[in-house]
């Protein structure tokens, strides 16, 4: 295994970090790494945003379903898709004008370009990800700053083509967090295809969610009255109220790009 295997197979999601600031150095590594991310059209449909104000910091707790390792992190990057600029550069070099010369409809940005620049954004996040991983720096992704999409337009004042993807908590590693086991995923006969995708019977659902169904819930402590870990897992994630809200907040976002 090479280092960059080594470095891929043993990250985890870090939520604790040393009492020790990231160096200039080191953020401005991890944004220059960032920035080399493979990105549409080499037009970097995004915006990366670090948060250093310890009040929005600890506003991002609560409006980010409440999780208090946000306020604790040395570094917090919240990467945005952004057809802004590239709308508002149009605009400079008066591509309207052109339009209505040609007679071509002068098109404003849509879901697909949304969806694009999500792609872009969140392709960014993860380089900085690894970097930071490459210098014993951890990391935890916060997917909540999707929610509250008016509170975070007005606290980071983000213009209509701006969507906050993903946000990103950094900080170096606490002795006692080094070498924990890394987290389980499903078999890769269950998420990986050839030519055709194939949807799972019954008895592959069985043994694809044993080891997480016996690992999160010994097999029986599920919540409230739920009788299997699809019940259980509905509860806690897919019906839950961070999820109604995440539903809710993109809703009024992608009004904004020109959706229904
Ligand atoms: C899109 C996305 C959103 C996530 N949002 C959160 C979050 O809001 N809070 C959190 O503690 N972890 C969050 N995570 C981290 C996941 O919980 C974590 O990646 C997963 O449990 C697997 O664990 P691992 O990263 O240690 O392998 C998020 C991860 C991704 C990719």
């Amino acid at each position: 295994m090479n280092e960059t295997l080594h470095i891929i197979a043993n990250r985890r999601s870090q939520r604790v970090y040393a009492d020790k600031p990231i160096s200039e150095a080191e953020k401005e590594a991890i944004l220059h790494y960032a920035l080399r991310a493979p990105t549409a059209g080499n037009m970097m449909l995004y915006s990366i945003l670090e948060v250093s104000d310890p009040a929005k910091k600890k506003r991002l707790v609560t409006t980010c379903d409440n999780q208090p390792f946000i306020a604790k992190a040395p570094l917090v990057l919240m990467f945005m898709a952004d057809m802004q600029r590239w709308y508002d550069y149009y605009a400079h070099c008066k591509v309207p004008d052109l339009c209505r010369e040609n007679r071509v409809d002068f098109v404003k940005p849509r879901e697909a370009d949304l969806l694009l620049a999500n792609c872009d954004a969140l392709i960014a996040a993860q380089n900085a990800v690894i970097a930071a991983e490459s210098l014993g720096i951890g990391s935890c992704y916060i997917g909540d700053i999707v929610e509250n999409i008016e509170i975070h337009r007005e606290m980071f004042q983000l213009p209509a083509y701006v969507f906050p993807t993903i946000m990103v908590c950094f900080g170096h590693y606490k002795d006692s967090q080094r070498g924990r086991p890394v987290s389980s995923r499903f078999d890769k006969k269950y998420i990986c295809f050839e030519n055709t995708y194939r949807r799972l019977e019954p008895a592959e659902f069985t043994d694809m969610f044993s080891e997480r169904d016996q690992k999160d819930c010994h097999g029986k402590n599920y919540l409230r009255n739920a009788v299997n870990f699809g019940q259980h897992n509905y509860l806690r994630k897919t019906g839950s109220s961070f999820s109604d809200e995440m539903r809710r907040s993109v809703k009024v976002a992608l009004k904004s790009w020109g959706g229904e």
